[in-house]
């Protein structure tokens, strides 16, 4: 509820810096905490859609995974070669493909991960301009059957995306959440652990912001083995870790020449996907609808919060130094003004 998140909002500092950037949830969720008739879709079957319906298959938090796409064929024929891995892998997840809507009906938890990735020369606003379709249409056919979902979008640009499905599907805000935050967090650990060093899973971290150029990756929260990171490196070393964060997404696209990342990005989608199904109220940094907290009102934005079956449970204000909530702030400000150019787009 966000009546749940003002009162969040004011519990500044309830939350240690430890609990709220200890590690990451993994994968194996221990059988007896798994749901037995949840029922996940994943909307297209393209390399993030199809690696995350994979992953979801082989955790086994459900009994039934659905993957559609528009392309006759596609999800159809990853879902039986995925099903023919069942024996090997020792999961019981059903896994079905297939291009109509009605095989989702009845969704506890949809991952939206239809639409193209940026290529080469293409604009902000031509990605904005045809992903804006492909959302809308997705909202309008998948929303009818599965009026009580939880729908974790993931098509960029990520920010506008979660805002335009919330909009088009009239949804409550906490019910429509973005995956960024956690691969951007991810990114971050892998980063210090390789300046460092040690195993990410030694890195507590957190970011903050857009997925993008206003990232707010969060320096003094960073922990590694408990130390923080002020003291285990120098500014220069801390200022290239950051950088090569916020630049995560493109250095891949750089070296894959076509398409982007999908192992890491689908892992975090998977991730948000189990805290929902199994009410877990793990912390995580995802781009959530804030209604004042850290000052901000009326914007999807990434800030750490605790998801269960509700979608957000709360959102989580952690303790900033000032830049960083200055940085928080400017990147609210920039979401909220690419938001309006969807109105330009009559998206
Ligand atoms: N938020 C993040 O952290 C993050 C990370 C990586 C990628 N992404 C984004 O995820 C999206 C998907 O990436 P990808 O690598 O899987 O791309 P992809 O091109 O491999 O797959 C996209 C799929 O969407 C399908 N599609 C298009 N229109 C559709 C519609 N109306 N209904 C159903 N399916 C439809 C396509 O047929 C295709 O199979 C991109 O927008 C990409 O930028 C986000």
């Amino acid at each position: 509820m966000w009546g749940s998140g003002r009162t969040a909002a004011r519990a500044v500092g309830t939350v240690s810096v430890e609990e709220a950037l200890g590690p990451m949830p993994r994968s194996g969720t221990p059988r007896a905490e798994r749901g037995s008739d949840m029922k996940i879709t994943v909307i297209g079957a393209g390399k993030y859609g199809s690696t995350t319906v994979q992953r979801l298959a082989e955790m086994g938090i459900a009994s039934e995974v659905v993957m559609t796409d528009i392309i006759e064929g596609l999800p159809q024929g990853l879902a039986l070669d995925m099903m023919q891995s069942r024996s090997i892998e020792g999961f019981e997840t059903r896994i079905v493909g297939t291009n109509t809507y009605e095989d989702t009906a009845g969704t506890d938890v949809c991952i939206v991960t239809a639409g193209l990735p940026r290529k080469p020369g293409m604009s902000r606003m031509d990605l904005l301009d045809v992903n804006s379709k492909i959302i809308r249409d997705v909202a309008e056919r998948f929303c009818p059957g599965s009026p009580g979902a939880v729908v974790i979008v993931v098509t960029n640009p990520l920010d506008e995306m979660t805002h335009l499905f919330r909009e088009v599907s009239g949804f409550r805000h906490d019910r429509v959440i973005g995956q960024a935050g956690m691969l951007d967090t991810a990114r971050f650990k892998h980063f210090v652990g390789e300046e460092l060093g040690v195993s990410p899973i030694e890195v507590e971290a957190m970011t903050l912001g857009s997925h993008g150029d206003t990232m707010v990756p969060v320096p003094s929260l960073v922990r590694v083995s408990g130390k923080p990171l002020t003291e285990l490196a120098d500014a220069e070393t801390i200022e290239r870790v950051t950088k090569r964060t916020r630049d995560g997404g493109a250095e891949i696209v750089g070296l894959l020449k076509t398409g982007s990342a999908y192992y890491a990005p689908s892992s975090a989608a998977a991730a948000m996907a189990r805290a929902v199904l199994t009410d877990s109220k793990e912390m995580m940094p995802v781009c959530a609808w804030l209604t004042g907290q850290y000052g901000i009102d009326g914007v999807y934005l990434g800030v750490p919060a605790r998801l269960g079956r509700v979608g957000v449970a709360e959102v989580v204000e952690l303790p900033l130094a000032e830049s960083e909530l200055v940085a928080l702030r400017a990147a609210a400000e920039a979401v909220r003004s690419k938001c309006a150019d969807l109105g330009k787009l009559g998206g």
